[in-house]
């Protein structure tokens, strides 16, 4: 496994609205970076020796797969992500931001057929969320707006983050089952955590202190 340099701890971020939610959270925690560092150019990453950082900007489902490999020694990714991905990573911290909940939805009023197509982004938390269940269903993996399956009949069930709920009433869909609720982790690569401990359980609990503090966004 590939190591960052030792005394700096390297941090993958995820592109898109966890990011928004965590500066603020970080600079309460005594980190102050803007979130227009990391939004207002295509860079991907941010060397700040002075702070002891390197941060990446990845995709946030991409984030855990970093962090497995050693690439990154943390990296701050949503539960949803997380259960997903299935990496062997180390979950440091429930950072309490982000908040949304992984439900099933589809159109109202529909009875599901014995064998039900289930469109989402994430396949193997659907999988096992029906198999629990003894329920049989076809799941068929789709890149984003999941929405559309419902729609068009390319399926009659979704598995989908909702956070305001817009984005279903506006399709027309409703919320039939909550799956689990999801909010933005910090993790940890494992050898990372032991070589890097001290670095690593000071960021903790900075970010631990500011999470009791509460962030206002
Ligand atoms: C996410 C999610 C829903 C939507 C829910 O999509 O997949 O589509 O947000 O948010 P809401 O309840 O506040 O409307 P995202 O914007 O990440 O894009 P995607 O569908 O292309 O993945």
């Amino acid at each position: 496994m590939r190591k960052g340099k030792c005394g700096v701890l390297t941090v993958a971020l995820p592109k898109g609205r966890v990011l928004e939610e965590l500066m603020p959270l970080f600079a309460k925690a005594g980190y102050p970076f803007s979130h227009d560092l990391f939004t207002s150019s295509r860079k991907l990453v941010f060397t700040l020796p002075e702070q002891g950082f390197t941060f990446f900007l990845a995709k946030p489902m991409d984030v855990p797969t970093y962090v497995e490999y050693g690439v990154a020694d943390v990296g701050i990714v949503g539960k949803d992500v997380l259960l997903e991905a299935g990496r062997e990573v180390y979950e440091l911290l429930d950072l309490k931001i982000s908040p949304c909940r992984l439900s099933v939805a589809g159109k109202p009023g529909v009875e599901p057929a014995l064998y039900p197509r289930v469109a989402t982004k994430y396949p193997r938390i659907a999988e096992r969320y029906f198999k629990e269940r003894g329920q049989q269903v076809e799941v068929i993996f789709l890149n984003g707006s999941v929405e559309l399956a419902p729609l068009t009949g390319l399926a009659e069930r979704i598995v989908d983050i909702v956070s305001t709920g817009r984005t279903l009433a506006e399709n027309g869909l409703v919320e039939l089952e909550q799956i689990t609720t999801v909010t933005a982790r910090l993790i940890a690569n494992q050898v990372s955590y032991r070589l890097k401990r001290n670095s690593i359980q000071s960021l903790t609990e900075q970010l631990r202190q500011a999470v009791e503090r509460g962030v206002s966004v």
